[in-house]
């Protein structure tokens, strides 16, 4: 019998999911369970650069482990768990930041954008995360990262950093490749199609959250900024609202860039915004039922965290164990 390869993922409990965390990154995840070992992280560690409420957090983290599973992770099938629950993560993010370079780390595009936004509190583990990133990925000796595009680099310096101490002490790490998909990896805002949408976004109406009612959602298509060129035609740099849309589109559909174009053809955008708007709340329809019912399962989803995090910490310690032996730790 051949061994799954591993797949590792996580996000930052920092609110209700976007359509971009759902389409750039979470549908990945859910589709990916049968054929892969999944390993599926709600990442609270990372989510401390940011100045927090205690008690906030501690809802957070419940209600995205909550939206993992009405999304469509099925914890019989993959570990979920709590990054806090397992401390190989914080013992081996020391032990390689002592192999990352600070000029690695300066060129983050992500350390940078964040240093700008939160001027005030530059922490040093705003600029050492993408190390504890590293770290989650390392100790699974994961094969596939499923993630938006906006994680590249920070997969591209995981890999760097384990090639250098593998380089130094034989095959110790899985060198892991992204996971980008094809359309939708990079969901833009609905205000400023040429930002990223955002879940921190203080415009209500730049992004899509997996919790808005249909109402809302169809809203905020409406609103959408677009051109006044009145075409529905792909290209980013001259249409990047429409080609936002349009990815949107097609990744909900499955229907291709020149299918949407054709469907669309001599249609003014007001049918084409409303069409995009009932397909995602459509979507997200059953998402959000089993999200209120899960919410009403505590007892639930702390056993789910409670086995997940036994069957995580069985998997890093033994890693975290080899690295230890490898550098001369026991
Ligand atoms: P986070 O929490 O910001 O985002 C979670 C996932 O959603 C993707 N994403 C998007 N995809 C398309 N369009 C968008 N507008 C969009 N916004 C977000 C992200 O690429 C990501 O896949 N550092 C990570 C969390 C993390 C992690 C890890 C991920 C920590 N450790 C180990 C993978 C492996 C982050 O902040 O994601």
């Amino acid at each position: 019998m051949t061994e799954k390869k591993r797949i590792f993922s996580g996000m930052q409990p920092t609110g209700i999911l976007t359509l971009g965390n759902y389409l750039g990154a979470m549908r990945n995840w859910v589709a990916l369970q049968d054929e892969y070992d999944c390993v599926y992280c709600v990442v609270d560690l990372h989510s401390l650069t940011v100045r927090h409420e205690a008690a906030e957090l501690r809802k957070r983290r419940m209600s995205l482990l909550a939206q993992y599973i009405a999304c469509g992770i099925d914890p019989e099938k993959s570990i979920v768990f709590m990054q806090s629950h397992v401390p190989a993560h914080a013992e081996l993010t020391w032990v390689l930041s002592c192999y990352t370079y600070m000029g690695e780390l300066n060129r983050m595009t992500q350390f940078k954008e964040k240093a700008g936004r939160h001027q005030d509190n530059i922490n040093a583990g705003l600029f050492t995360y993408p190390v504890l990133m590293a770290a989650d990925i390392l100790l699974y000796q994961s094969d596939l990262v499923p993630v938006g595009d906006d994680q590249k680099q920070h997969l591209e310096i995981t890999r760097d950093i384990a090639k250098r101490f593998n380089g130094v002490y034989g095959d110790v790490f899985t060198i892991p490749d992204p996971y980008i998909p094809k359309v939708g990896a990079r969901i833009m805002s609905l205000q400023e199609p040429e930002s990223k949408m955002s879940k921190s976004d203080e415009n209500q109406n730049a992004f899509i959250s997996l919790l808005d009612a249909p109402e809302t959602i169809i809203r905020k298509f409406k609103r959408a900024v677009t051109d006044s060129d009145a075409v529905v035609r792909y290209d980013e740099k001259t249409k990047p609202g429409i080609s936002n849309l349009m990815s949107i589109y097609s990744s909900v559909t499955g229907k291709s860039l020149e299918q949407i174009q054709q469907e669309f053809e001599g249609k003014g955008y007001g049918d084409f915004k409303m069409t995009v708007g009932e397909a995602v709340a459509e979507t997200l329809k059953p998402i959000q039922e089993r999200y209120q019912e899960l919410m009403t399962s505590k007892d639930y989803l702390r056993d789910v965290l409670k086995k997940g995090a036994e069957d995580a910490n069985r998997i890093a310690a033994r890693t975290l164990g080899k690295v230890y032996k490898k550098i001369g730790l026991v």
